[in-house]
């Protein structure tokens, strides 16, 4: 089997790889040129499965749908899982357009493909828990009207849609997993949990001092990215091609992912958090909380990791990573980039 999967450089990209490689799938990857290396999550697969050419990647970008034609014709494979993205809601409505495009042009892009090289090709789209909204504190379902609250969300609502057009307009396995927020200790830094999860391991290891934050109240059904992406694969496995909610059936507020994490190492949260206006969102999702009996009970999907296990595995990852920065920053081979201005 040969699988190509966009945002392989990302959280789940790393997770959605290392899965399917044990599997035995050759795995392409779609990356984007950067002027400094960006490949850092999968380094690993890349020195285990790069020599024996069954792990490979490509440059193209979601925006470039005359690139992701070719790929798709070249490397023709049987599974495509598309996961890149602009993924931070807050940064969405700084940069909103390439939010949206991102999403819109890579979703069609890929459909588009799909249909025109071989309709054989099944698709999964990266829909998201976003799309509810979360105005109101039910629990959400594949049937839940979309309400989305960001250009972020609204891209991922086109490429939901448009999912589902191609799917019965053209008879392609195409599907949409509407993840819930799922972490890891790859976690992109400025996402909630690794942004706390990284101050408790420098505040434990006495290189930071403070942690800035935006609404405490917020409430998220988090799960570990580990576990999700087994579900995704199983999506494409299924006899039919349908939409799933992926989701722990568990919700917490910020302040308790805070309060739990600061726990773990002894501290009490309420002594190092600060409130800054700056991580404000100008428009808030306020609940999430996903109902995912359907992937349960259909494709057997099961949730590995408690809400418990989750935040000890970030946490303890943290304070090794933390450790290994405290002796560069020390021998002044590092900055400490808790004061970057830039992290949200
Ligand atoms: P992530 O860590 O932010 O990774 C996003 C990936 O998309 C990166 O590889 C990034 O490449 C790539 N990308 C961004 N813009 C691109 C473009 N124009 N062309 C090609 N690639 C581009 O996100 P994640 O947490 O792994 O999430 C994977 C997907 O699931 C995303 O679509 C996200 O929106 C969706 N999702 C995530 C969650 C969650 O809780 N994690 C929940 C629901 C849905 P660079 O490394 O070059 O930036
Ligand atoms: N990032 C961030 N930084 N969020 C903060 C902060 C902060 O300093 N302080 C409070 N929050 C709150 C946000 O306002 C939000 O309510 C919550 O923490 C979670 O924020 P994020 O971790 O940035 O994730 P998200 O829920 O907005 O989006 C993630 O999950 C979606 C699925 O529901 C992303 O992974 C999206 O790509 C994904 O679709």
């Amino acid at each position: 089997m040969k699988a190509l999967i966009t945002g392989v450089t990302g959280q789940d990209g790393y997770y959605l790889s290392k899965l399917l490689l044990e599997k035995g799938y050759e795995v392409h990857g779609l990356i984007r040129r950067s002027s400094t290396f960006n490949t850092s999550r999968i380094d690993s697969l890349i020195s285990q499965y790069g020599e024996k050419n069954k792990f490979k990647l490509h440059y193209s970008d979601l925006l470039d749908p005359a690139s992701i034609y070719a790929l798709i014709e070249k490397i023709h494979p049987d599974e495509i899982y598309n996961l890149g993205a602009q993924s931070h809601v807050a940064v969405s409505f700084k940069n909103p357009l390439f939010s949206v495009q991102t999403s819109v042009t890579g979703s069609l892009a890929i459909l588009d493909s799909i249909k025109n090289i071989d309709r054989n090709i099944k698709y999964y789209q990266a829909s998201s828990s976003e799309m509810y909204g979360g105005a109101s504190k039910t629990l959400l379902n594949e049937n839940t009207v979309f309400e989305p609250k960001s250009p972020y969300a609204v891209g991922k609502v086109f490429a939901h849609e448009i999912t589902k057009v191609y799917r019965e307009s053209y008879d392609i396995f195409a599907v949409n997993g509407i993840l819930f927020n799922h972490e890891s200790p790859l976690r992109g830094e400025t996402f909630v949990t690794r942004k706390i999860t990284r101050a408790v391991g420098r505040i434990h290891n006495g290189i930071q001092k403070k942690l800035s934050l935006g609404n405490l109240d917020a409430f998220r059904d988090w799960g570990f990215a580990g576990d999700y992406v087994k579900g995704m694969h199983l999506m494409l496995q299924y006899k039919d091609p349908e939409d799933w909610v992926l989701a722990t059936g568990e919700t917490h507020t910020v302040k308790e992912f805070a309060e739990k994490a600061f726990s773990i190492v002894g501290l009490n949260f309420e002594d190092y958090i600060e409130i800054d206006e700056k991580f404000q969102r100008p428009n808030e999702v306020h609940h999430l909380l996903g109902d995912s009996s359907k992937a349960k009970s259909a494709l057997g999907w099961k949730l590995e990791t408690s809400f418990e296990e989750l935040v000890r595995m970030m946490v303890n990852s943290d304070i090794e990573l933390a450790n290994k920065e405290k002796i560069l920053i020390k021998e002044g081979l590092l900055e400490p980039t808790w004061s970057n201005p830039l992290i949200k």
